[in-house]
């Protein structure tokens, strides 16, 4: 019996070498105590979560992603910014909007969208019969780009991996893509916004529209017009989803 114990644990433990051979990595174990009822079982291949050499075996959080982010600096933005602006809203959001970048407000106080831009974004979500913590917000670029200037294609993807895992954490049905530089860094697409808005479009296979950004109608308020068409589909979208 006791020569048993002492064979499979062995075999476990060359199991575990090699996997870490194949570049699996530490795998997090958990004793059967520790772990829920409802986690599914993690194949070892793909199922699992990989982050930083391990295998977690459920889908990461906002919170674990956030404090992976905290004091980053992964490009320079780091150098100018006072707040990591992270996102806002629900965890569970059917309804996610990312925008481009923080501006000098929410800079200040970590937040995105909490500036003039911002209060046009809560006038659509009022139009829409939504408030703001019941969607998500986030932006592209976790930091604020000096003088506003468009985040860099080096910049966007050192905090490209953040976004694709804040939104797969969320798993929205719906994804809205605000202004060029959301549109275009989600979707890999160079055509100009005016062209790709008032269409569906897909994101890791979440449907995605993408329109003005507000602070866009701020200088245009001629487009509120197409924002509220675009607005339109998805709050029906949203209907039929549900
Ligand atoms: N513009 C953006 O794109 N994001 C913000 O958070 C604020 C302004
Ligand atoms: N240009 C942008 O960058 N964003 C818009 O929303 C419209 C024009």
């Amino acid at each position: 019996m006791k020569k048993d114990l002492l064979e499979i644990s062995r075999q476990a433990r060359a199991l575990l070498q090699d996997l870490r051979l194949l570049g699996v990595g530490d795998l997090v174990m958990s004793s059967p105590r520790a772990v829920p009822p409802d986690l599914p079982v993690c194949p070892l291949h793909v199922t699992g979560v990989e982050r930083g050499g391990r295998v977690l075996c459920r889908q990461e959080t906002l919170e674990e992603i956030r404090a992976e982010l905290e004091d980053c600096r992964r490009c320079p933005l780091c150098e100018g910014r006072r707040n990591i602006v992270f996102g806002v809203g629900n965890p569970q959001a059917r309804l996610v909007f990312v925008g481009e970048a923080p501006g000098r407000e929410e800079d200040e106080r970590g937040e995105p969208f909490v500036g003039e831009a911002g209060r046009l974004l809560d006038r659509i979500l009022f139009a829409m019969g939504l408030r703001r913590d019941q969607v998500y917000i986030c932006n592209v670029e976790k930091c604020r780009p000096p003088q506003n200037r468009d985040p860099r294609p080096e910049e966007i993807a050192a905090c490209e991996p953040y976004l694709q895992r804040q939104l797969a954490a969320i798993n929205p049905r719906i994804i809205v893509a605000l202004g060029r530089i959301a549109v275009q860094s989600l979707l890999r697409e160079q055509s100009p916004i005016s062209r790709l808005r008032g269409r569906w479009h897909t994101y890791q296979g979440i449907p995605l529209m993408p329109t003005y950004h507000p602070a866009y109608l701020l200088r245009n308020p001629a487009g509120k017009r197409e924002v509220w068409e675009d607005m339109k589909q998805v709050l029906k979208r949203l209907r039929e989803e549900s």
